[in-house]
């Protein structure tokens, strides 16, 4: 058996890690954590910790870890057919099922799934479909992309394009062209104090509207967006913005992308986030709680009028080029399967509702009167504390002070994982749906402590 010593060696000198600061990494002075296992909420490492994961991974363990169903799922597909591709009309009993349970799951009017590994790679295909879209029907000119600034999409070329954050483009060359970005619907930043959520949405409407009329129409193919922006700062939109932002598009024909990694199959107390504001999406991404994370699995949903479009195509251009080896992997597909009936069995899109709800109550009983803290949102098992430097003038923190590191740390002291999100000083929990009232209120009793630790 290695020691500990040695792995975390070979980890420093051979492991390049994503969202890593490298140089501190290979030089031991950044955290290192070799994770081992995991139960329900809480995972354990190999110095024997056992923490309270208030991020679910990274948003993504829904059903919580240590689910047998799940593991005992994988197995048997690997044992009976670990691999096929999907290629030229293939698939197996479990990606042929989950495709039928997705579907009857998703909004009434999505018709088809894509199958990818990840969030990034879904949207990769999205865009790639928006485009070929507008090919088939005649319109080469329709290609930009609009997104958010502080929208989360992903980390490849185009998604990391589409991503409204600077680390992501900073040393990359990133935005390509065709992507553009929109104001974020972040109403706790508005640009005037003043505004109410309504004066907002229509200052955001404004802003789309005008970026609309510079760039023309006719070069903009689709809007990309979160429901709830979440790596941008987990922010709920403003009231009657999904509404507002859809009347805009449908004006000028614009497809609509609702990037549902986050917020699909449960997050925000309802199975999708687009029933939950009435987003009427042309394409819809998914990937995290599809299988929980437990194998890597996502999909693009396509409506059946955008699917139309798609099969217009095939008819007057033969195959269509796209596709990856792992498509529709089995091992993913048996894992998404065995994961939706368990949501289903435990009534974990309900309880992601009512603890989250009850996550968000205590949180703000134990941390809203605190001088610096300027506001605690969430929705369903989503919740947001921001810090500021002074709450009246909301005047921010010196990104170079990282406030919201130091918070962060503290908490992971007291035994409980949360998230500094990457712009802002922004606490970030996302637990996994089977979390109890109690653990919620650890979550909120720590989140106290580790404030008053690192503020005073
Ligand atoms: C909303 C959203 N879209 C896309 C992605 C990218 O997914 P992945 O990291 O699986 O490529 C993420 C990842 O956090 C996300 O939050």
């Amino acid at each position: 058996m290695l020691t500990n010593d040695q792995l975390a060696k070979w980890d420093r000198e051979h492991f390049f890690h994503p969202s890593t600061h490298l140089a501190q990494f290979a030089r031991g002075e950044a955290p290192q954590r070799i994770v081992t296992g995991g139960e329900g909420s809480h995972i354990t490492d190999r110095d024997g910790n056992r923490l309270l994961d208030g991020f679910a991974g990274l948003y993504c363990v829904n059903v919580g870890y240590g689910r047998t169903e799940i593991a005992e799922a994988i197995a048997a597909q690997a044992h009976e057919l670990a691999y096929y591709h999907a290629y030229a009309g293939h698939g197996t009993e479990a990606s042929i099922t989950l495709a039928r349970m997705i579907i009857d799951r998703a909004p009434d009017h999505m018709s088809r799934v894509y199958f990818g590994l990840g969030g990034s790679d879904a949207n990769e295909t999205n865009i790639k479909m928006v485009w070929y879209y507008n090919n088939i029907l005649g319109r080469p000119e329709k290609k930009k992309i609009i997104s958010r600034w502080r929208g989360y999409h992903g980390s490849g070329l185009v998604t990391g394009s589409l991503t409204g954050l600077s680390l992501f483009h900073n040393k990359f060359d990133l935005p390509v062209d065709r992507i553009l970005h929109t104001e974020a619907p972040y109403y706790y930043r508005r640009p005037d104090q003043a505004m109410s959520e309504a004066d907002f949405t229509a200052h955001l409407v404004a802003e789309l509207e005008a970026l609309i009329a510079r760039e023309g129409a006719d070069t903009i193919a689709a809007f990309i967006g979160e429901p709830v922006l979440g790596t941008g700062g987990i922010v709920p939109p403003p009231a009657g913005y999904w509404e507002a932002i859809q009347k805009v598009l449908k004006k000028h024909d614009i497809l609509l992308i609702a990037d549902e990694v986050v917020t699909g199959f449960g997050r925000l107390g309802t199975m999708f986030g687009s029933t939950h504001y009435g987003i009427e999406p042309d394409v819809i991404t998914i990937a995290k709680g599809l299988t929980s994370a437990y194998a890597p699995l996502s999909g693009s949903l396509v409506s059946e009028r955008f699917w139309k479009v798609l099969e217009q195509g095939t008819d007057e251009f033969g195959v269509i080029g796209h596709g990856w080896t792992y498509s529709a992997h089995p091992i993913g597909a048996a894992a998404g399967v065995a994961n939706l009936e368990l949501i289903d069995k435990l009534g974990l899109v309900e309880n992601a509702g009512r603890v989250g709800a009850y996550l968000n109550r205590v949180m703000a009983e134990a941390v809203a009167d605190h001088p610096n803290v300027g506001e605690v949102r969430g929705e369903g098992m989503l919740c947001a504390v921001e810090l500021v430097a002074d709450r009246d003038a909301r005047r921010f923190f010196d990104p170079a002070d990282g406030i919201g590191a130091k918070v962060v740390a503290a908490m992971l002291r007291r035994g409980v994982i949360a998230r500094a999100m990457p712009q802002g000083d922004i606490i970030g929990l996302a637990p996994p749906f089977c979390l109890t009232e109690a653990e919620a209120e650890r979550i909120a009793g720590v989140t106290a402590d580790a404030i008053a630790e690192v503020l005073g």
